[in-house]
C-alpha cells in the first residue's frame, strides 16, 4: 500500500538555496531543471521571501473582489509586463487553471465551441486543457474530453490556415513547445494562426506557462516573431515557486468573459511572491542574461558534445539535447554520478529549465556531466 499517488523519486529532498537544492543526508544538486521552470530567480530568494513575510504579517486571506494594496500592485505589474496592448488581468492558481479559463473566456466571447491545438501540445490536465493536450497516455482514462478540438501538425502553416473557420472560438499555441520536446514555433506558422483568427472572429491564445517569464531570454517568447495573441497565460515561475496562474487578456475578450471565479486566485501572500518576481526579472534584466547563459550552453553542448548528441534546440534557458536514446537513463545518471537534476521531454530529450541566474560555472558543469554520461 502506498502513501501517495504520484511515484516517488528516490531522492529526498529538504531544502534549496539559488541554484541548488539539499536532500536529506546534505547531499547537494544543481536544479538544471529549475525544478520544471518553478524558480525562475532560483530556491530561497530575498526579494520574495521578505513580500511573503511581509505581506504573512499583514493580510493572508481576502476574497478577489476586494481590493488589496498588493493585488491592486501584481496587476499593475503584470499588464506593464504583458505583449502589446493586453492589459487585463484574471488570477489562479496554476498553468492547467489558467489555460482552461482562457478557453471558457475565448467561448464566451466569441460565441463559438471549437478550439485548434497542434500535435504534441502540452496545455494542463484539467479537462479542458487535457483536451487541447496532444498526448494520448494523459487522456485515455478520463474519456469523454472536449470534442470539438482539432489538432494540425506543429508548424504546419497551410494546416492551421485550413482547420480555422468561423465555428472557431480560439487556437492555442505553445510558442515552443515544452514538454512536446522543445520545438520552436516558426514565424510563419504564428502569423498564420493570428490572420486566421483575425478573419474568423476567433481568440488567438498563447499557452506561455514554460516559455514566458524572461526563460527563453525575452520576457514572453511570442516576442520573438512579434505576433500578439488576444490571450497569454503564464504560472510556473510566476510566484517563484509559489502557486499562481495568470489569464491575460486583450479588452475584447474580458468585456465579455462570462462567469468564472477562483476562490484562492490573486490570494495575497502568493500576490506579493509573484509581484517581487515578476519585479526582480525585470530589474535585474534576467532575459538578457538568460539569452546569454542560453547561447553559452548551447555552443558548449554543440562544441563538447558534437556527435554524441543529435540536435540542440531551444532558446535562452529553455533547452532541448536530443540524446538519442533513453532522456530518463542519462537523467539518473546526472543525478546519481554527478548530483545535477534536469527533465525529460519525451523519450530522447533531455530539458533543462535552470534558475535565470545561472552562471558559466554552472553550464560547464552540466556540459562537462553530460560529456562524461554519454561517452
Ligand atoms: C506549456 C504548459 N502549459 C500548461 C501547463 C500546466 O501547468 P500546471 O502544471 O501548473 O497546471 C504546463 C506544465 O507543465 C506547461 O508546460
Amino acid at each position: 500500500m502506498s502513501d501517495f499517488i504520484y511515484s516517488k523519486k528516490p531522492i529526498q529532498i529538504e531544502s534549496g538555496d539559488g541554484v541548488y537544492m539539499s536532500d536529506d543526508g546534505g547531499t547537494e544538486y544543481l536544479d538544471m531543471g529549475g525544478s520544471y521552470a518553478c524558480v525562475p530567480l532560483g530556491h530561497g530568494h530575498d526579494a520574495v521571501r521578505s513580500a511573503v513575510d511581509e505581506q504573512l504579517s499583514k493580510l493572508t486571506y481576502v476574497q478577489a473582489t476586494y481590493p488589496v494594496g498588493i493585488r491592486e500592485e501584481l496587476y499593475g505589474t503584470l499588464v506593464d509586463a504583458a505583449p502589446g496592448d493586453i492589459d487585463n488581468v484574471w488570477l489562479c492558481n496554476s498553468g492547467t487553471e489558467a489555460n482552461e479559463a482562457a478557453l471558457k473566456f475565448s467561448r464566451s466571447a466569441t460565441g463559438n465551441t471549437n478550439f485548434v491545438a497542434s500535435m504534441q501540445a502540452f496545455h494542463g490536465r484539467t479537462m479542458g486543457s487535457l483536451s487541447l493536450t496532444w498526448k494520448k497516455k494523459y487522456k485515455k482514462h478520463y474519456e469523454p474530453l472536449l470534442e470539438d478540438v482539432e489538432f494540425v501538425p506543429y508548424n504546419d502553416s497551410e494546416a492551421m490556415a485550413e482547420a480555422v473557420d468561423d465555428d472557431t472560438a480560439a487556437v492555442m499555441l505553445e510558442p515552443i513547445q515544452g514538454e512536446g520536446g522543445i520545438n520552436p514555433a516558426t514565424t510563419e506558422f504564428l502569423e498564420t494562426a493570428r490572420e486566421a483568427t483575425d478573419e474568423a472572429g476567433a481568440a488567438l491564445i498563447f499557452d506561455e506557462i514554460q516559455t514566458g517569464l524572461g526563460r527563453t531570454g525575452r520576457l514572453w517568447e511570442c516576442e520573438r516573431t512579434g505576433v500578439v495573441p488576444d490571450i497569454v497565460t503564464s504560472a510556473k515561475g510566476l510566484g517563484n515557486g509559489l502557486p499562481i496562474g495568470t489569464t491575460l487578456c486583450r479588452d475584447w475578450i474580458a468585456e465579455d468573459y462570462g462567469s468564472h471565479a477562483s476562490t484562492f486566485g490573486g490570494n495575497p501572500v502568493i500576490a506579493a511572491a509573484a509581484n517581487a518576481t515578476v519585479s526582480t526579472i525585470r530589474e535585474e534584466d534576467l532575459p538578457a542574461h538568460a539569452a546569454e547563459m542560453g547561447e553559452y550552453l548551447r555552443d558548449r553542448v554543440e562544441r563538447d558534445l558534437g556527435n554524441a548528441v543529435r540536435d540542440v534546440r531551444g532558446q535562452g534557458l529553455m533547452i532541448g539535447i536530443e540524446v538519442g536514446r533513453s532522456a530518463n537513463s542519462v537523467l539518473r545518471d546526472l543525478a546519481i554520478e554527478h548530483g545535477i537534476l534536469a527533465l525529460p521531454a519525451g523519450r530522447t530529450v533531455v530539458r533543462l529549465l535552470p534558475p535565470l541566474v545561472i552562471e558559466e560555472e554552472h553550464a560547464d558543469r552540466v556540459v562537462d556531466a553530460l560529456a562524461e554520461v554519454m561517452t
